[in-house]
């Protein structure tokens, strides 16, 4: 039996992904193994959201050059965004690469790895990367690789149409498309059962997720509902919303489920309503604010993070300075931030300048990266004192005297490990803390 080794790079969706990969690999007759040096495939799950997520990718590929030469019948596939986005351009440019599979046909990975080892393709590449409108993977049950056997990813939809001006995700995952309730339902069952403590459900965009007919749809909120009433000892997590669909009903359900947790990450990407317009966001700075108030309403103790890019096209100083208003005013815990980057294929590709000179976004990124910072710390500043439900997941890598888990709002606390063990819940202190983690003491 041969032995693949999966590599994933990006997302939380690609890491879901990959689990579905050694799925369909593992039914087929093919073992999953640990380490790329013993395997005969190596299959690299690539992101393709930022040019120096594809930089990373060719870096290692070509790395793995070296393993090849060693190992003669070492063959190597390049699956996921990167492989839709440039298909047998990849192996064109990259002559190490076998084959290349696209995110929506991993059903094919098989067939396409002996035709690999068959050799027959020469002269065609072999490449499998339509994109469907159906295929959720539904059926699949997902081999979880890098699990802690805690907390698990589900996917709930995939693609997106949104097509915001600077991202490439609805050209390479193709149109937005629900999977069957039951299948989640079950499946986060499964996982309890199993002993998992928590699942986040994942989507593009979940707050369109969207299943059935017309008087019989159930929505993003139904399936929160059905998740979280599986076991109260069950956390649910999701991720990401879309700010212009955010609705109050979806607040509701999450305030009425203890176990839905208190963190919402809803990504602004800028605080000024000319670059939000010119991104194709479709709300503004006002409808924002008007969702962060809604969402301290109905759930006072949530946390909210975001995206944000710096220096997309026009960017002026103006804008940049409204994107650093926004940031004082909601006061997020935690931001993902990025140097804008031009994609290939994107509507700002075709009709919009990349013209902010690098050394601005990247003045422009540090100044928001600076400003985040400082309010990460006053945040995290103010729990010292309170008190917590943790989900113990592991051991911190400080001490092996102390664990880690997190707190509804999916912060970090470390803290002396006493009796506690990982996948249990305890109550914990928090005494001390830095920009990104509580430090805290168990109370019980
Ligand atoms: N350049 C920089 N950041 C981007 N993102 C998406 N596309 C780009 C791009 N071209 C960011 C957005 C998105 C996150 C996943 O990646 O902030 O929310
Ligand atoms: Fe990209 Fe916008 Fe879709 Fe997010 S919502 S994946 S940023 S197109």
């Amino acid at each position: 039996m041969e032995k693949v080794y999966i590599e994933t790079y990006g997302c939380q969706m690609n890491f879901a992904d990959s689990d579905v990969i050694a799925a369909i690999l593992t039914k087929d007759d093919y073992a999953i193994c640990e380490g790329a040096e013993e395997a005969d495939f190596i299959l690299i799950n690539t992101c393709a959201i930022r040019d120096n997520a594809e930089q990373r990718v060719r870096h290692r590929v070509r790395e793995l050059r070296a393993l090849q030469n060693r190992r003669h019948q070492l063959r190597v596939g390049v699956l996921g965004c990167m492989a839709e986005r440039l298909q047998s351009r990849l192996m064109a440019e990259e002559d190490n690469v076998s084959f290349v599979c696209g995110p929506d046909a991993y059903r094919k990975l098989p067939e396409l790895m002996k035709e690999v080892r068959r050799g027959v393709s020469q002269s065609a590449p072999v490449s499998a990367v339509e994109l469907s409108e159906t295929e959720t993977y539904a059926d699949i049950e997902p081999v979880r690789l890098s699990g802690n056997g805690i907390s698990a990813f589900i996917s709930i939809m995939r693609g997106c149409q949104n097509y915001c001006a600077y991202c490439v995700v609805p050209y390479t995952r193709g149109r937005e498309r629900s999977r069957d309730p039951e299948t989640i339902v079950r499946e986060a069952r499964t996982l309890f059962e199993q002993g998992y403590r928590e699942v986040t459900l994942l989507g593009q965009n979940v707050n369109s997720y969207s299943w059935g007919e017309q008087d019989n749809t159930v929505g993003f909120p139904d399936l929160m509902d059905r998740v979280a009433s599986i076991d109260p000892r069950l956390r649910v997590r999701f991720a990401t919303s879309h700010p212009k669909d955010l609705s109050d009903r979806l607040l509701e359900v999450m305030a009425a489920h203890e176990n839905i947790c208190r963190c919402i990450h809803l990504p602004v990407q800028s605080g000024s309503n000319r670059m939000l317009k010119l991104m194709n966001r479709k709300y503004t700075v006002e409808w924002y604010l008007d969702r962060v108030e809604a969402i301290r309403h109905y759930l006072p103790d949530c946390s909210i993070t975001t995206d944000v890019i710096a220096g997309f096209s026009t960017e002026t100083e103006e804008d940049h300075q409204a994107t650093l208003e926004l940031f004082r005013k909601v006061r997020y815990d935690y931001a993902y931030m990025f140097m804008y980057s031009l994609r290939e294929g994107t509507y700002a590709w075709k009709h919009l300048a990349d013209d902010i000179p690098e050394e601005v976004k990247k003045r422009r990124l540090n100044e928001i990266i600076a400003l985040q910072g400082e309010i990460a710390l006053e945040n995290n500043r103010r729990e010292v004192g309170r008190e917590y439900e943790v989900l113990v997941e592991g051991v911190s890598h400080r001490s092996k005297e102390q664990l880690f888990g997190r707190n509804s709002q999916n912060k970090v606390i470390v803290f002396d490990k006493g009796d506690a063990v990982p996948g249990s819940y305890r109550r914990v202190r928090v005494k001390d803390c830095t920009q990104a983690t509580l430090l805290g003491e168990l109370t019980q």
